[in-house]
């Protein structure tokens, strides 16, 4: 009997294994380069922990188990609770701002469709104990950085940001009290996913008020922070939260990533711990889901036992991602291919001894080597070094028993060099 994979995950066959390790690797240097430090939780935490403020949606989609001590568990939707209480833990024995990294494997229990799998890999990255609009920042250039370092342009992607600090001070002055707000986020979140009527429909259940759903409506299409002044009359929240935005986009525009930014008031995010600025990346032909998402969530720390201490960070799967490369053609450049350095052949079956021994002295010059275990004649050999895209055969035959010499046949150019075996592993360094 074969046995299918589980729906919405994926295997990783060596091909998809190099590709995945490249774009893990891109997300290591972009974050080290930005001075953020790696760390990482267990994969599984106690279900309460999600159930506390991730927010709905995510509750829905938990792989939840129980373990022999009847314990409620759930196996991690995503790191940043994990993250809020690994710092309380040790909150006062980290220099702050804490800044810090990680590439967890997740599971979400959703629907598997384009971009989205049940199990799937996420980039974080987060500053914790900066509450200046600089923090949001670096995390929105760090993101940028390593989507420019990949190679997408300004063409290909941009990031929405927004703020939920400005969203709550104009809905808030048009009347919906503050009570509301996390559900009214929720449905406003899930505006570009829906039909218009559906989202007008679940609009109408949170704002029975056809003024304020009309104002909402209008925010919602908004592309410029000027425009705001014509929804509502100005008030010191929403100066605030503007002037807090303003800064986050000047300090991007300083650091190079204007063309990739832009003010987007339809960006609320999923979860129900954000505070402040937010924003989403997606793909500029609005083909795809969004391919990152992150802000600010002041009162996460606070909320499982800690400091009240604020936090804003970013996290992007795989997934959307590698779609999105792969459409660019920017896999294929840039993902290096499988090779082998060298591939010691054999041309004289008497020296299978030396094939061994050469094999493993390339080896502990830190090359790669291989060599075939068929011991065929030497035309078959060459084909399979050719199979496993080795650069160099290494030919051991006749030469080596007289003189300690072998042929060196670069299977690019099919150019071959007669070399004393001493010196040519020599060459490879120490
Ligand atoms: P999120 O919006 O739930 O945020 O997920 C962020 C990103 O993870 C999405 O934009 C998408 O790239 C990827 N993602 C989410 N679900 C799936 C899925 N089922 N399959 C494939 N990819 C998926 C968070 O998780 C926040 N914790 C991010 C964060 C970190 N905010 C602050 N710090």
């Amino acid at each position: 009997m074969k046995i299918p994979p589980v729906k919405g995950t994926r295997d990783f066959y060596p091909p998809e294994m190099a590709r995945h390790n490249w774009i893990i690797d891109g997300w290591r240097k972009a974050s080290l380069r930005s001075g953020f430090e790696e760390y990482d939780g267990p994969i599984f935490e106690h279900l309460s922990m999600y159930q506390l403020k991730s927010g709905q949606e995510i509750v829905e989609q938990l792989f939840s188990l129980q373990d022999r001590g009847g314990r409620d568990l759930a196996i991690r939707p995503e790191i940043t609770p994990t993250l809020a209480r690994m710092v309380n833990q040790r909150i006062n024995a980290l220099p702050r701002p804490i800044k810090w990294f990680a590439v967890p494997r997740l599971c979400r229990a959703e629907r598997p469709q384009k971009g989205r799998l049940r199990e799937f890999f996420q980039w974080n990255i987060d500053i914790v104990g900066e509450d200046s609009g600089q923090a949001d920042a670096e995390i929105i250039f760090t993101t940028l950085d390593y989507l420019r370092m990949v190679g997408l342009t300004p063409r290909d992607v941009q990031a929405k940001i927004s703020s939920r600090r400005l969203l709550a001070a104009v809905l808030t002055s048009i009347g919906i009290p503050a009570a509301r707000l996390e559900a009214l986020y929720a449905v406003l979140d899930k505006k570009p996913k829906l039909p218009p009527e559906t989202f007008d429909a679940l609009l109408a259940e949170q704002v029975p008020d056809t003024y304020q759903a009309e104002k909402i409506r209008a925010l919602m299409a908004l592309n410029s922070i000027e425009q705001i002044a014509g929804i509502v009359e100005p008030n010191e929240a929403l100066a605030q939260a503007v002037d807090e935005l303003r800064t986050v986009l000047d300090i991007l525009n300083a650091m190079g990533m204007g063309d990739y930014c832009a003010f987007d008031p339809s960006i609320v995010r999923g979860l129900a711990y954000y505070t402040g600025v937010v924003f989403e990346v997606h793909d500029i032909a609005g083909e795809l889901r969004a391919i990152c998402g992150g802000g600010r969530y002041d009162n996460l720390l606070r909320d499982f036992g800690g400091p009240p201490i604020s936090a804003t960070g970013m996290g992007m799967g795989d997934c959307v991602l590698e779609i999105l490369l792969e459409q660019r053609g920017l896999l294929d450049k840039q993902v290096p291919k499988r090779e082998l350095e060298y591939f010691v052949a054999l041309a004289d079956p008497q020296a299978i001894r030396s094939v061994y021994e050469i094999a493993a002295r390339i080896r502990s010059k830190g090359r790669s080597a291989g060599f075939s275990y068929r011991q065929g004649g030497l035309s078959k050999q060459l084909k399979e070094a050719a199979g496993q895209d080795a650069r160099i055969c290494v030919i051991v035959g006749q030469e080596y028993r007289d003189k300690r010499q072998v042929v060196l046949k670069n299977m690019g150019t099919g150019e071959q060099e007669l070399v004393d075996v001493e010196q040519f592993l020599s060459r490879l360094g120490s």
